[in-house]
C-alpha cells in the first residue's frame, strides 16, 4: 500500500516559533491524523531549513558558529511538537548528512544532463524572503513590497538552472492536473505567473558571499542556493524508504507558494526524472491587527503561552475552527476565548459534565442500556448519520473548520435534547415509563458524547482519549466502525466528574510576546 506521505514546510531557524510556524503543523497533523483514522497508511514529515543567508546573519548577531546557533534553535522547533501534540514520523534538518547527500547526488545529476549552466548574475536579492528578485516584484511606486525586507543589488557569476525552458510543460501539467493546487483560486494564481515568461534560477552563492550552504558538488568555490536545498528536504527524507515518495500533500503557506513550491519545485523535480506529488495545500496568514504575524516583524505569539495556559486541545481547536484553510484570520485573544468558553467549555464542557453526574446520580454510574426509544431519541440518531457523513466529506476537502461547526452543532442538539427529557425530572418519578425513559436519555446522551468525540478526534486527540476513560470506554482499532450508533457504552462505569476547560484566568493578562 502507497503511504499517505504529508509534509510541512521546514521553518528557517532565524527566531524562534510562532503562532504561524505552530498552525502548520497542526493543520498538518489534523489531516495525518484524520488520513491514518480513515486507514491510510501516513507518512508525516516535518523539519527546520537552516541553510542560507538569514540563518547566517541571525548567526553572526548571536556571536556564535552557524553550526551552534542552529542546534540550538532547531531543538526549540522540534520542542514545540510535542506540546502541540504532533504525531510527525520524522524530523528532517537541511545540516543532516542524509539530505546533503541526497541534494549533492540530483545537482551532479543535473549538471551532468546539461540542466545547469554558469553565467553572471546581476540583480536583487531578498534575505528576508531568501529570494531573488526581478523587476516585476516591485510595486508600481517603484518600491520593493514590505514582505521583501531589505533588498540588496548584487553582481556575481553563478550557476543557473534551466528552468525557462520547462515553463510550457508545466503549463501543461497544471492543465492537466487542476487539482494540484488548494485551494483552487491559487492554482489560477499560479497559471497567471506563468502567463509572463520565466527566468532561468540561480542556484548558487559564491563562498566569500555566503559560507553557510551546501557547497556544490562540481564547484567548490560555491554553496547552493537555500530554495533548491530546501525543497530537496520532502524527497531526501524518505529516499531510501520504498513506498513513500511521492509526496500525497505538501503543506505550506501561501507566501511560498509562488515561486517555489509551485514553480521550482516541480520543474525540479521533472527534470531530474523524479515523480511530482500529488498536490500542494496552501494555507493563509495568521495576522496581528491585518498584519502578518512573522519573525522578523516582531509582532508574532508564542504559541506556548496559549498551550501552557489553555492546553494543546483548546490551541489546536481554535486554530482548526477559527482558520478557513486557505483564508487569512486575525488571532484576537477575545475571539480565542469566545471560542473557547461558548464551544468548549460550555456546549462539549456541560455535555460532558450532564452525562458523568446524572449516570452517577440517577444510574449508580452504570451506562443503562435504552429502552424506550422515542421520536426525541430517533431524532437524535438521525441527526448523528447525518453529521457523520457530512463531516467526512468536509473533513476529505479541508474543509476542518466546517467539520467542527457542524460537529459542535450536534453537541448542541443533544444538550437541546437533554433539556427536553429533563433527566432531573425524571428521576424523582417513580413511574415505570417515566424510569425506561431516564435509563433511555442516560444511555442517548453517553453515545451521542463517544460519537461526538470521536469526529473531532484529529483535532483534539488528548480530550477525546480523556473523554473515553471517563465513560469507561476504550475504542476499537477501526476507527469508522467507532461512528455507527451503538449500544456499546451499555454497561460502562463512568467516572464522577471531569474538568476539562476550566474557566480562564480574567481577560486583562495580557499575551506575551516572543
Ligand atoms: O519560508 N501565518 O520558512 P519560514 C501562517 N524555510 N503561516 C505562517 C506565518 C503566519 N503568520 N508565518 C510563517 C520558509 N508561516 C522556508 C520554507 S520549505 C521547503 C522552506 C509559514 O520559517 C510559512 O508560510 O519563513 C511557511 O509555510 C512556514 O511558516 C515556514 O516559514
Ligand atoms: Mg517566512
Amino acid at each position: 500500500m502507497k503511504s499517505f506521505y504529508i509534509t510541512t514546510a521546514i521553518d528557517y531557524v532565524n527566531g524562534s516559533p510562532h503562532l504561524g510556524h505552530a498552525y502548520e503543523k497542526v493543520l498538518t497533523d489534523v489531516i495525518a491524523r484524520f488520513r491514518r483514522q480513515m486507514g491510510d497508511k501516513v507518512h508525516f514529515l516535518t523539519g527546520v531549513d537552516e541553510h542560507g543567508q538569514k540563518v547566517q546573519a541571525s548567526a553572526k548577531k548571536r556571536g556564535i558558529p552557524p553550526q551552534q546557533f542552529c542546534d540550538e534553535v532547531s531543538a526549540e522547533f522540534r520542542a514545540l511538537l510535542p506540546k502541540l501534540n504532533i504525531s510527525n514520523d520524522d524530523f528532517i534538518r537541511t545540516t543532516d548528512e542524509r539530505h546533503k547527500k541526497v541534494v549533492r547526488q540530483v545537482l551532479q545529476q543535473l549538471f551532468e544532463k546539461g540542466e545547469i549552466y554558469k553565467a553572471e548574475y546581476r540583480g536583487f536579492y531578498s534575505t528576508r524572503q531568501e529570494q531573488f528578485l526581478q523587476e516585476k516584484d516591485r510595486n508600481p511606486d517603484g518600491t520593493w513590497p514590505e514582505l521583501f525586507g531589505e533588498v540588496t543589488e548584487i553582481v556575481e557569476a553563478n550557476y543557473f538552472f534551466k528552468l525557462k525552458q520547462y515553463q510550457e510543460w508545466l503549463v501543461e501539467f497544471l492543465t492537466k492536473n487542476e487539482n494540484f493546487i488548494f485551494p483552487a483560486f491559487r492554482q489560477k494564481q499560479v497559471v497567471e505567473f506563468l502567463k509572463e515568461p520565466l527566468n532561468d534560477l540561480c542556484i548558487s552563492r559564491p563562498r566569500e558571499r555566503l559560507e553557510w550552504g551546501i557547497p556544490l558538488p562540481f564547484d567548490d568555490g560555491y554553496v547552493t542556493y537555500v530554495w533548491f536545498d530546501a525543497l530537496l528536504n520532502y524527497y531526501s527524507a524518505v529516499a531510501d524508504l520504498p513506498g513513500v515518495w511521492p509526496a500525497t500533500y505538501h503543506v505550506i503557506g501561501k507566501d511560498i507558494l509562488v515561486p517555489p513550491h509551485a514553480v521550482y519545485w516541480p520543474i525540479m523535480l521533472h527534470a531530474a526524472n523524479i515523480p511530482l506529488p500529488q498536490g500542494i495545500i496552501a494555507h493563509g496568514w495568521w495576522l496581528q491587527r491585518g498584519a502578518k504575524m512573522s519573525k522578523s516583524t516582531g509582532n508574532a505569539l508564542n504559541p506556548l503561552d496559549l498551550v501552557t495556559e489553555f492546553g494543546a486541545d483548546a490551541f489546536r481547536y481554535f486554530l482548526i475552527r477559527e482558520m478557513n484553510v486557505g483564508q487569512d484570520s486575525d488571532f484576537t485573544r477575545d475571539q480565542f476565548l469566545v471560542r473557547y468558553n461558548s464551544e468548549l467549555a460550555n456546549n462539549l464542557g456541560n455535555l460532558v459534565n450532564r452525562t458523568l453526574n446524572m449516570t452517577t446520580r440517577f444510574a449508580a454510574g452504570i451506562v443503562p442500556a435504552a429502552e424506550a426509544i422515542e421520536d426525541a431519541e430517533r431524532e437524535v440518531q438521525t441527526q448523528w448519520a447525518k453529521t457523520r457523513d457530512e463531516v467526512i466529506v468536509l473533513n476529505e476537502g479541508f474543509q476542518f473548520h466546517a467539520a467542527l461547526e457542524r460537529t459542535m452543532q450536534f453537541v448542541t442538539a443533544t444538550n437541546a435534547y437533554i433539556e427536553r427529557r429533563a433527566p432531573w425530572k425524571l428521576g424523582k418519578s417513580t413511574e415505570a415509563n417515566d424510569q425506561a425513559l431516564l435509563r433511555t436519555s442516560l444511555a442517548t446522551m453517553a453515545e451521542a458524547l463517544r460519537l461526538a468525540v470521536a469526529l473531532m478526534q484529529h483535532v483534539i486527540p488528548s480530550t477525546t482519549t480523556k473523554i473515553n476513560a471517563v465513560l469507561g470506554y476504550t475504542p476499537g482499532a477501526d476507527w469508522r466502525a467507532e461512528l455507527d450508533w451503538s449500544a456499546k457504552l451499555s454497561g460502562a462505569k463512568v467516572a464522577e466528574a471531569l474538568v476539562l476547560f476550566p474557566r480562564p484566568a480574567p481577560p486583562e493578562k495580557a499575551l506575551a510576546k516572543v
